[in-house]
């Protein structure tokens, strides 16, 4: 039995914070946005917005389009690491929200649960959807998985040039027309660790930034390593002498806290598979450096990032190899395309990765590329720590979706917020009902209880 994606829906707030501004204000060189992060624009909710009518909005765009009714939909999950509580399931008010327009009820034999771990829960949710559909246990019906954030830093952190917020809804069926899974290659990586975490009742996160960067390469290079014995002895992928497992991924989509972390994580990736192989000579001939070598090669991540003698040449080694006309290449024609709504939109968490997928689709397209029968690789990392490496090729009828694909059109009309509305927002200076835009053709929130017995019962309406 086969699974994967049919269709993808976007839902992006349209207010946006500019980053040239942002830096200006924070006294910041704005190039180190714009060139260093890939940072250009960072989407920003309004008063009345919350992940849950994010998710709404993805959520009612895929039906829409697909002229879905609650009767095809077997399975509504959603990932998201920015919980309206500790224990409501955001789906439910998901399902309170779709019923307004769908009917009272309409989803009642739909099951589902929130996921969390970081940004890598909407991966598992997707793989856990589509062992579903596997299983033969779909009856007919399709899942929707659902990924949607708020990443929200605090003021004047280095956190704060890496936020965003949106959602994306993904069709999962039995005979997908954009992807199809590969089967049994999926591979995680799992650590306890604390390089991105938000203690209970906080609303902006604890980040060791450098940690972090660090332990998302090594995480899924660890994934990696799993993905490549899976793929050997399935016999999905066989290298030939002197080829790596990444020479049959036609496409990389990695997780994008900001752009340029994609690049960092192909760069990474590349230097552990390509070290080994005859074309390293080479390159390393062209780098004119040897690659080099911590001081305790075997030690921790602290020990590492503290060795700055090794940091230093290490950076000078990686940008060095990013120069290469051997990386330009792979980078121009696998990763590239995915980084650009990132930049126009910001990070993401769980939906950022797919949000990447949708970018390579629809600018790839626009290239004039031939995806079908492409093999698509995934890279996804959440913070805490676990990373998922799984593939999937492009289906014959992928035309069908992509044709229509346009991200600037589906944002709609974006409006610039000053500095002075962005902080405003930020700490929640403004009530729900005190919103910046006029919503049209959306879900909001209309009120916020804060009565000790029904406090922080929410309700959301179609706005018309
Ligand atoms: N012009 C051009 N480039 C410049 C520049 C300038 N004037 N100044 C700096 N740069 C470049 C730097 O050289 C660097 O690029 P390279 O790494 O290629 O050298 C880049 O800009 C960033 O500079 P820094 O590393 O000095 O930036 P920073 O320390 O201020 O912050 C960060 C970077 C650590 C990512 C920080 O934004 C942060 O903490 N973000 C939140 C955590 C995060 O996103 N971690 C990512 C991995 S964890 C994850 O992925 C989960 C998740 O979603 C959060």
């Amino acid at each position: 039995m086969t699974a994967g994606i049919d269709d993808i829906a976007v839902y992006i707030p349209k207010l946006f914070l500019d980053a040239t501004d942002f830096a200006n204000a924070r006294g910041m060189d704005p190039k180190k946005l714009e060139k260093g992060l890939g940072v250009s624009k960072m989407a920003i909710v309004d008063t009345n917005q919350d992940p849950a009518c994010l998710a709404s909005n993805a959520c009612l765009r895929l039906m829409k389009k697909n002229k879905l009714s609650p009767e095809d939909i077997g399975r509504l999950y959603i990932a998201t690491e920015s919980a309206l509580d500790e224990s409501k399931a955001m789906n439910s008010y998901v399902i309170g929200m779709l019923e307004q327009v769908y009917g009272d009820g309409s989803f009642g034999h739909c099951g589902g649960i929130e996921c969390k771990f970081a940004c890598v829960s909407g991966s598992y949710a997707l793989y856990d959807n589509a062992n579903w559909i596997r299983a033969g246990e779909a009856e007919n019906k399709s899942a929707i998985v659902i990924v949607s954030d708020i990443a929200k830093y605090e003021l004047g952190s280095s956190g704060e040039y890496t936020q965003g917020a949106g959602a994306i809804a993904m069709l999962l069926n039995d005979n997908p027309r954009l992807l199809q899974f590969d089967p049994k290659v999926t591979s995680t990586s799992i650590r306890n660790e604390y390089d991105f975490y938000r203690p209970l009742g906080r609303e902006t996160p604890i980040v060791h930034g450098q940690y972090s960067n660090l332990l998302y390469l090594i995480q899924v290079k660890n994934a990696l390593e799993l993905y490549k014995q899976k793929a050997l002895s399935t016999g999905l992928i066989k290298p030939k002498e002197g080829e790596t497992f990444l020479d049959y991924i036609d496409f990389l989509n990695m997780h994008l806290p900001y752009s340029t972390m994609g690049k960092k994580a192909l760069a990474y990736l590349l230097r552990h598979e390509w070290r080994e192989l005859p074309r390293w000579k080479s390159i390393i001939e062209k780098i004119g450096m040897e690659e080099p070598n911590p001081k305790n090669p075997i030690g921790t991540i602290e020990s590492v990032l503290s060795d700055t003698e090794f940091m230093g040449k290490d950076h000078e080694f990686t940008k060095k190899f990013t120069q290469t006309e051997e990386f330009q290449e792979f980078y121009d024609s696998r990763l590239a395309s995915s980084l650009i709504a990132s930049k126009m939109i910001g990070n993401l968490y769980t939906a950022s990765l797919y949000l990447g997928f949708r970018s390579c689709l629809e600018f790839e397209f626009q290239k004039g590329s031939d995806l079908a029968g492409k093999r698509f690789g995934f890279g996804s990392y959440g913070s805490g720590s676990s990373a998922m490496i799984f593939s999937g090729v492009i289906q014959p009828a992928y035309k069908e979706i992509v044709s229509d694909m346009n991200i600037e059109s589906e944002v709609g009309q974006r409006v610039k917020l000053s500095l002075e509305d962005y902080e405003a927002l930020h700490e929640n200076k403004r009530s729900f009902n005190d919103s910046i835009l006029n919503s049209k053709h959306e879900f909001v929130i209309v009120d916020i209880e804060n009565k000790p017995e029904s406090k922080g019962e929410r309700r959301y309406a179609y706005t018309n």
